[in-house]
């Protein structure tokens, strides 16, 4: 599979934009969810691991998967989180894992993933019972988002009802939306949700 991160790696996390929104996303994630330090946690399309940062110390463990190499080696290469966080390169939606997770994070991932139904069956599937999902992405947009001839993107955003059955349909209850950013982007606003839900025991 081609690694479509691989230029964007390199300076992903020296982006103003990117640090901006990641730090925006990391509080509101602080703020919904109660973490707790016996917590093995899931970040789901870690990157380079700006979210793991955020929420890593308040937790035992962080799983960091991605199916970019690129942005997963940048993650290794933080000293600080040697022994509390381990990276996977897989795409866990084709090929799942045994373990089970308390909170399943995520940040900017959903719009990469083409089936959003398979994704969240996935997610509730790596989740223990009483799991919490905290997921960050675009509110639908007109496309501007990305460049038009951008690889990998599936979603112009996501309409929150729409996801909301979907969730619903997977299990999930207390399904919670608020705007944790807007992204100023040439002078256009482009919201960004952070939604939390629980998976039912
Ligand atoms: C926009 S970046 C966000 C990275 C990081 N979460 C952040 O906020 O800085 C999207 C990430 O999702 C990853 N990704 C795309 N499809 C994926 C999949 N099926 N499974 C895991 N990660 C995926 C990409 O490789 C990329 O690292």
């Amino acid at each position: 599979m081609a690694d479509l991160f691989e230029e964007k790696a390199k300076d992903w996390d020296v982006n103003e934009m990117v640090l901006n929104l990641s730090n925006a996303i990391g509080n509101a994630i602080l703020k919904n969810v109660n973490l707790e330090d016996n917590m093995h946690v899931m970040d789901f399309g870690a990157g380079t691991g700006l979210i793991t940062g955020h929420v890593l110390p308040k937790v035992k463990s962080i799983l960091a998967v991605d199916i970019s190499q690129s942005m997963l080696d940048q993650l290794l290469a933080k000293s600080d989180y040697e022994g509390k966080v381990k990276a996977l390169c897989q795409d866990i939606t084709r090929q799942p894992l045994d373990e089970k997770f308390d909170v399943i994070v995520s940040a900017m991932a959903m719009h990469h993933v083409e089936d959003t139904d398979n994704l969240f069956a996935s997610l509730a599937a790596h989740l223990k019972p009483g799991g919490k999902l905290a997921l960050a992405d675009l509110d639908s947009e007109d496309g501007t988002f990305h460049p038009a001839d951008i690889e990998g993107v599936f979603h112009h955003g996501f309409d929150r009802e729409h996801l909301k059955g979907l969730l619903e349909k997977h299990g999930f209850k207390n399904i919670h939306f608020e705007t944790a950013h807007t992204v100023d982007k040439e002078g256009k606003d482009y919201p960004i949700f952070l939604l939390t839900a629980e998976k039912a025991e």
